[in-house]
């Protein structure tokens, strides 16, 4: 029997997930870390947190297991998406890692703008500049920290600094360098004029490479470190969330991921790269080789529902929370509840968005308010669905969903009538990791391509069709869409 590993270094932990080559999920290890906010807007980690977690997680998954280590055929990697790692001419790292939600780079995205165009930077790189990109961040140690900048010699995403420690090479996945906002989308390589109008010096960027795509062999220093043979081939892997997407087969036209955690990601795969000419919803390369992807991401979908409970119902299970909404008719009684909390991406790229209940009246009491919560975040999600389908992705027949929010009935149902889709569960449940090692497994040859990898490894395991409350939603949907444009100037001078 041959044995993959899947990494995932993501904000909180990086877990390594070791599955067999039937796909079947033998142990999962997993080293939690935190991270810095030194200052308002800024979210900064050590990459060195990232490479102890892995040899941490690999260690543990061998002592747990009697798999052979020489047994393991190739590594996939795959991680948070959008952090800034610097280093300089000897590997070494320059400054803690700017991760993803990072929001200080307002005035570099507009410089951005400038420098290339907006609509030009649109159709180059699939997407409006946004603070969690990883180019304004470049702009940004520029702008404020010149004596790190004259130091650069690498920029790697946190992932791919998890692979130099690996292998010694500078690489990157074509999903991940999408995300960097430096790349030809439509060419999936890195972008020349791009990179040059913003001065970046090419030779910092690593070489990009398709998900299934071996990138290196395990050096002895990382062989002594984990306890795995030289030798052992490490393939690009992808972004947290394309790999998330190959671990729940949305790998083909029409197939939408849904990932209902702390945020919400709606991910569709496309065979051809399409933008949305607003460039609202993210457009990126797909893990899968060839293939590109639309994503619209909420930032409190879950996290919503779990400050709700935490503010307002402290101590009480999210099954005891949920059971009375169920009761309560669609629409809640008149009362539409707003996500912002944490700000927003998708539809409305604004850190200043604010969250709230509108319509309430003294009829309505708490389980009003949790339904109100659950129907919510669904509308936020059909705000990027209705983005997808009017960037020419109308052919959107199935949404294969995971992460915590799905354990709830109710709210799959909420969900497929809001979505007007079918929402399906499936049997891998470990998310980005599980997709990782799935791109090692279809690069080292087991299967001929990662959709027929998904075909034969990912099942599903439950259905939700779209029922009766359906037509409510759709007449409630315009009253919640003209509710963030209402409330703008309210939020602006609220925080300001
Ligand atoms: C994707 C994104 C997050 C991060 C953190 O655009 O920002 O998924 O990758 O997980």
């Amino acid at each position: 029997m041959h044995y993959f590993i899947g990494i995932d270094s993501s904000t909180t932990a990086t877990k390594a997930l070791l599955m067999d080559e039937n796909g079947r999920v033998l142990s999962v290890a997993s080293s939690s870390y935190g991270y810095e906010t030194p200052q308002p807007l800024w979210s900064e980690q050590r990459p060195e947190l990232w490479w102890t977690g892995t040899v941490a997680s690999i260690q543990q998954l061998l002592a747990e297991t009697a798999v052979p280590p020489h047994a393991i055929q190739a590594i996939g990697l795959t991680g948070q998406m959008h952090g800034l790692v610097l280093l300089d001419k000897n590997g070494d790292v320059l400054r803690p890692a700017l991760l993803w939600n990072d929001q200080r780079t307002a005035a570099e995205c507009d410089e951005m703008r400038t420098i290339i165009g907006p609509q030009q930077l649109i159709d180059i790189t699939g997407n409006d500049a946004l603070t969690g990109f990883t180019a304004p961040k470049i702009l940004w140690v520029k702008n404020n920290e010149p004596e790190i900048y004259a130091k650069i010699a690498h920029i790697l995403l946190p992932k791919d600094y998890v692979r130099y420690k690996l292998t010694g090479e500078f690489a990157t996945d074509k999903a991940g360098a999408a995300g960097t906002q430096l790349f030809d989308v439509r060419q999936r390589d890195w972008s020349a004029e791009v990179v040059g109008k913003l001065g970046i010096d090419p030779a910092w960027l690593p070489k990009t490479f398709e998900g299934t795509a071996v990138t290196g062999h395990l050096t002895p220093a990382a062989a002594k470190a984990t306890g795995l043979p030289a030798g052992v081939p490490v393939v690009a892997g992808g972004g947290d969330q394309a790999a998330n997407a190959v671990g729940t087969g949305a790998v083909v036209d029409g197939v939408v991921a849904l990932s209902l955690g702390t945020s919400g990601v709606v991910f569709a795969s496309s065979d051809v790269p399409v933008v949305e000419p607003d460039g609202r919803l993210h457009a990126f390369c797909h893990a899968v080789p060839g293939k590109w992807h639309l994503m619209g991401v909420m930032l409190s979908a879950a996290g919503s529902l779990r400050w709700y409970r935490d503010a307002l119902a402290p101590g009480v299970s999210f099954d005891d929370l949920l059971a009375p909404a169920a009761a309560v008719p669609a629409g809640s009684a008149g009362l539409l509840f707003l996500p912002y909390l944490t700000g927003e991406r998708t539809p409305h790229p604004d850190p200043l968005a604010r969250g709230g209940f509108i319509g309430l009246t003294v009829r309505h009491s708490q389980p009003h308010l949790t339904r109100a919560v659950l129907e919510g975040v669904a509308f936020g999600l059909r705000d990027s669905l209705g983005l997808m389908r009017g960037a020419g992705l109308a052919n959107i027949t199935q949404i294969r969903a995971a992460g915590g929010g799905l354990r709830s009935s109710l709210w799959r149902q909420i969900l497929a009538d809001v979505l007007q889709a079918e929402i399906v569960t499936v049997n891998s449940t470990e998310g980005a990791a599980y997709g990782a090692a799935v791109l090692a497994l279809v690069g080292a040859g087991v299967f001929s391509s990662v959709a027929a990898a998904c075909a034969e490894l990912v099942q599903v395991t439950g259905r939700t069709e779209p029922g009766g409350d359906t037509a409510v939603y759709h007449q409630l949907y315009p009253l919640y869409q003209q509710l963030y444009p209402a409330l703008k100037p309210t939020f602006a001078a609220l925080v300001g």
